[in-house]
């Protein structure tokens, strides 16, 4: 089946959305697969192909997750002809093919290169290669470029410098009139998230995520309550999930539609992190607008990470036409530490698009701990001190993890045979299926699939009060009672 793109659709909001890059790309954020987080470099046609299988079978595409993006690896030595061609025996049947076979059934073909001499896993890099390698680029159909940093040259320091160096990557991919989505890993380098959205579609803020929730590791240096490292001297490789988040909020909000903070591909499923650590990791990442990209290796899931990573409910905060990531309001480091020192509390609320709220209690204390919110810091956002108008509103609460997908259910879609059985199981749940209703129209239509469970009532100037386990999250939708739906596209 051949899905129409959404190409069209995105330019039609050209004209009533504030849009960054403005190349009509990502206008919500991105969504797919990308093998670096299981499987390095250990790339092929068969796994590309096998896992937008798994994608498909999955009922993961009919989610939204519609980007397969091959990372490092892939290349053959750079030609005398100063072309870089795939790795015949990774990729018998060259990039052409793989891009043609992942289009024929829906699917977005992600590509990977360096902004250097060589790329990390030191194949060819596109440093002074730019317009021959975006060329092959468009040639093969690639419709989303991971562009990384390693062996830069030098080339960096300041923001014009890392600017310009980007910057002819993208001018390249425009000059080919392929559409190609770009999306940064300079790994929040000389502040690219005051200038990743005027030439890409998403740009990477941290160093590399680690399947940890919270262990701090060297290789993860920069610390932003450091006044030592003020300038993030080694972004790195082993960044937690907490620590990306503590990066990430005093920016939060700089992501609109076609240009987002890329907080890095999901761990989710990869066994490092417990069921609610997973589960708060890819709620923060759909709240935060993030591009969510599956990193676990799909053909050896287990039916709790299909039921996080497949959650409606979850992936509508992701989608959300607003646009808009959430922020944090509230952070209480007062709480028992870990071993490694680690521990606090955090409130996240987002404006969402129908007048909605997402309101995320995340514990990353070393012990339960009895949270509240009140209207007054979730409204912040809207005006400080109480002065929102919303916090003179009832606010009925719902719970988005509430309909998570049992494992006995998850389990009969991994076992299933057949497209045939896996459709009867989804269909006998009424699973959302966003290739037939859209995220956007789903929340205009109140599809209740996309709203949780209702679990209380806030009432003006109140204060919402749960206890929240050790490492995990409660995330709610607060919805206004008797509420008009508001259009929300203000920045
Ligand atoms: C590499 O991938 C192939 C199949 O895609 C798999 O059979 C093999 O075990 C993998 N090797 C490593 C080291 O992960
Ligand atoms: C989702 O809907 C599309 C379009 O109607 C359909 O082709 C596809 O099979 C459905 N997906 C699932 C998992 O049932
Ligand atoms: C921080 O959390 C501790 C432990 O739960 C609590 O006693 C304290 O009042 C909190 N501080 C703030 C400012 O909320």
């Amino acid at each position: 089946m051949v899905r129409s793109s959404s190409v069209v659709p995105a330019a039609v909001s050209l004209f009533h959305v504030a849009q960054a890059v403005g190349n009509g790309l990502a206008i919500t954020p991105p969504m797919g697969w990308n093998n670096w987080n299981s499987l390095a470099c250990n790339v092929s046609e068969d796994l590309l192909l096998s896992t937008s299988k798994k994608l498909i079978d999955l009922g993961l595409q009919d989610l939204g997750y519609d980007h397969v993006v091959l990372d490092d690896c892939w290349q053959s030595p750079r030609g005398d002809d100063g072309y870089v061609n795939a790795d015949k025996e990774k990729f018998p049947r060259g990039m052409k093919h793989v891009s043609d076979e992942l289009h024929s059934v829906g699917f977005k073909f992600g590509m990977y290169s360096s902004a250097g001499e060589m790329t990390c896993a030191r194949f060819a890099g596109s440093l002074d290669h730019e317009t021959k390698d975006a060329e092959n680029f468009a040639n093969w159909g690639v419709d989303f470029l991971k562009y990384d940093n390693c062996f830069h040259m030098g080339r960096m320091g300041t923001p014009q410098i890392s600017f310009n160096r980007f910057k002819v990557m993208a001018d390249a991919l425009k000059a080919t009139g392929r559409n190609i989505a770009l999306s940064l890993c300079n790994w929040g380098e000389d502040y690219v998230h005051t200038w990743g959205m005027s030439i890409a579609n998403a740009w990477r803020m941290s160093g590399d995520i680690y399947d940890s929730f919270s262990r701090p590791d060297a290789l993860c240096a920069c610390d932003t309550n450091n006044p030592a490292d003020p300038f993030c001297i080694a972004p790195g490789t082993h960044c937690s999930v907490l620590f990306i988040l503590n990066k990430v909020a005093p920016f939060a909000d700089r992501s609109i539609p076609g240009g987002w903070s890329d907080l890095d591909m999901l761990e989710v499923g990869q066994g490092g992190m417990t069921d609610e650590e997973y589960k708060a990791h890819f709620a923060l990442w759909a709240a935060l607008k993030s591009p969510l990209m599956l990193g676990n290796d799909l053909r050896i899931m287990s039916p709790q990470t299909l039921s996080i990573v497949n959650n409606p409910a979850i992936i509508a905060l992701s989608q959300d036409p607003h646009g808009r990531s959430a922020t944090r309001v509230a952070r209480n480091t007062s709480v028992p530490k870990d071993e490694y020192d680690i521990g606090e509390t955090h409130i996240w609320s987002g404006k969402l698009k129908n007048g909605d709220q997402v309101v995320i209690l995340l514990n990353a204390a070393n012990e339960d701990v009895e949270m509240s919110a009140s209207l007054k810091e979730i409204f912040t956002p809207s005006g400080p001190g109480g002065s929102a108008p919303q916090v003179k509103e009832s606010w009925e609460v719902f719970d988005l993890w509430a309909d998570r997908m049992s494992d006995a259910n998850a389990q009969a879609i991994l076992d299933a045979e057949d497209q045939a059985s896996r459709s009867e199981v989804l269909k006998k749940l009424n699973w959302y299926n966003a290739s037939e209703v859209s995220y956007k129209e789903g929340l205009e239509k109140g599809d209740e699939r996309l709203f949780g469970k209702k679990v209380g009532v806030v009432e003006p100037r109140g204060q919402w009060d749960v206890l929240v386990e050790r490492h995990s999250a409660k995330v709610y939708r607060f919805r206004q009672v008797n509420g008009e739906a508001g259009d929300h596209d203000e920045l």
